[in-house]
């Protein structure tokens, strides 16, 4: 698509990767309308990269269909939704909190497909869409003690799948991005939420790590593939050399 010509809403779109790809799209001529729960870091980072910004919870679904509808408002339309709120929590199985894994869940799974299904009503109407959901390297390996993480992301990617198939015949692009590890406020709060001390990365380990930036530039080129096609998957790792 030409991206001069993208309306986008971003979930998730005033921190990390998805302010990144809010950034990029904005500099290639796409409007771009950004969502959080945090209404003062909303605003800021809104203000900061000339995006719209729409204050929403995606695990309630008053608040989503208000989002949907204020980015068509507001962008004059809509056919891109990036898909991207979410967070982590890890545990051992036999240490798993209920209500922690239910509220992950909500928040990665449910909420994700609330703000895909309403999409997905205009983008059928209007037989055109485009549908980014970010899932995670978690997405396609479980690793010991991350069972509530890999059981939202894996689920995001059989839904992108499923949503695949059915939106294809209504000229609806449904595409996956699975981001390896990306230096934002995701691993703090993985660990902060999950009962751990935050690890502080020194400057050095930063540097062999993924910015927001790496996943923007993939999903910039998704894209801005010609309507024509699309890539169904793309997995985002670091380089990572060893010094
Ligand atoms: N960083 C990584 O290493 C990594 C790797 C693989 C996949 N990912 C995935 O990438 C996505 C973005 O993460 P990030 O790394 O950019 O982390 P981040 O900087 O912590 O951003 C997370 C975003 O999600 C929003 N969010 C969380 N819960 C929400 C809710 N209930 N309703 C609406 N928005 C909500 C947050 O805004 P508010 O708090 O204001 O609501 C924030 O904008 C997530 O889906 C994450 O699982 C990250």
């Amino acid at each position: 698509m030409n991206l001069q010509n993208a309306k986008v809403l971003i979930t998730g779109g005033n921190s990390g990767i998805g302010a990144a790809v809010a950034e990029i799209l904005i500099a290639a001529g796409a409007k771009v309308a950004i969502s959080g729960r945090n209404l003062e870091k909303l605003e800021a980072v809104a203000a900061k990269i000339g995006a719209v910004a729409i204050q929403a919870d995606v695990n309630n679904e008053a608040d989503v269909t208000n989002m949907v509808q204020t980015a068509v408002e507001k962008l004059g339309g809509l056919n891109v939704l990036i898909n991207n709120a979410g967070y982590g929590y890890m545990a051992p199985l036999v240490d798993i909190d209920p209500k922690e894994f239910e509220e992950v869940w909500r928040t990665n799974v449910y909420g994700l497909m609330l703000t895909a299904q309403a999409a997905s009503r205009i983008f059928i109407a209007q037989k055109h869409g485009n549908i980014v959901n970010i899932a995670s390297t978690a997405a396609l390996n479980g690793g010991a003690n991350l069972s509530p993480y890999n059981a939202t992301k894996f689920a995001v990617r059989g839904m992108t799948e499923a949503w695949r198939g059915e939106l294809r015949p209504h000229n609806i692009r449904v595409m996956l991005v699975n981001p390896s590890e990306v230096m934002t406020s995701f691993a703090e709060n993985l660990l902060s939420n999950s009962g751990k001390t935050p690890k502080v990365y020194t400057e050095n380990e930063q540097a062999t790590k993924l910015r927001g930036e790496e996943i923007a530039h993939v999903i910039k080129g998704l894209l801005e593939m010609d309507d024509r096609g699309f890539v169904t998957e793309a997995t985002v790792f670091a380089t990572n050399p060893k010094v």
